[in-house]
């Protein structure tokens, strides 16, 4: 879709290729700080008010993308509430729905939307299948969801029609629910394992939330350490992480933190990777 001028909010920290998407479409991205109630509903008021360009807001509310943290309640009518108020689309990634962990399932921002709000919600298979995978889903008014297909159809031409059946029967025999159950409990279990190794191992460098859910754990580094420096080391020992500067759309001060994924690995090899991670600390 081509959208030149048009102004998109989006979480910062966040999600780059999501950022590389809007820009595509010949929109503008602005960041919007996130704290640990995910995105700054007053800031983004603020630049609704005085910014008539912003037509939308991109937000990752289940499990904040890259911090893990989740809206809450409060801060959630507050962003429907403006994005009401100044007539903004609300584009909701809700990429790793199936695994929450603790407490109860927390319903999606979409859930409470009414005619006169535009939620756009938006899910992959990537996390819960595969990103080899090329299927995700989206939820819309219907005006919104015919343009979509309108600009998919042209970038090709009818999707993988075998795949989506094939990933259908698997829904409605419910092999895909099984799936999710039988993954989110192999993931907790990872969680919690990373969290008790972290813990153990770098509670003086630095410190982290332990998420309710997702894929990952947001590891925030104590002063004087830099992520950047300690992603090379951990480079040069084999080890690939994610710093700060990777999530933010300013690299002049970025969060010296690290997003650690927990999922893809067993027992063994997160055990490895944070010895390897310990190794690579450098002297602050
Ligand atoms: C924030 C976020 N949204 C969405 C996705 C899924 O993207 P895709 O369905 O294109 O694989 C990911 C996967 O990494 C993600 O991290």
């Amino acid at each position: 879709m081509a959208y030149p001028g048009a102004l998109i909010a989006v979480e910062r920290p966040g999600y780059p290729l999501a950022w590389s998407a809007f820009r595509a479409a010949g929109a503008d991205v602005i960041g919007v700080p996130v704290d640990g109630g995910g995105i700054d509903v007053d800031a983004l008021e603020k630049i609704a008010r005085t910014n008539g360009r912003l037509r939308g807001v991109y937000v990752t509310p289940h499990h904040q993308y890259p911090t893990t943290v989740t809206m809450g309640v409060a801060r959630r009518l507050r962003l429907l509430d403006v994005a009401r108020r100044f007539g903004l689309v609300i584009i909701e990634d809700d990429y790793d729905n199936e695994y929450r962990f603790d407490g109860r399932p927390i319903l999606p921002l979409a859930a409470r939307a009414q005619s006169d709000l535009a939620i756009i919600y938006i899910g992959s298979l990537s996390k819960l299948l595969a990103p080899g995978i090329r299927l995700g889903y989206a939820v819309a008014p219907p005006q919104i969801l015919i343009q979509m297909a309108d600009r998919r159809e042209a970038l090709e031409r009818q999707g993988d029609l075998p795949l989506e059946h094939a990933l259908a029967d698997l829904i409605e025999d419910g092999t895909i629910k099984r799936h999710a159950r039988k993954a989110r409990r192999v993931y907790h279990a990872r969680r919690d394992l990373m969290a008790r190794l972290l813990g153990e191992r770098l509670s003086e460098d630095a410190q982290f939330t332990l998420p309710a859910g997702g894929l990952a754990i947001w590891l925030r580094l104590n002063d004087g350490l830099s992520a950047e420096t300690w992603a090379v080391s951990a480079a040069k020992l084999g080890l690939s992480v994610m710093p700060g500067i990777h999530f933010d759309l300013e690299t002049m001060k970025p969060a010296e933190a690290f997003r650690l994924g927990f999922a893809g690995l067993d027992e063994h090899e997160l055990t490895r990777a944070i010895d390897i991670f310990e190794r690579a600390k450098p002297s602050s």
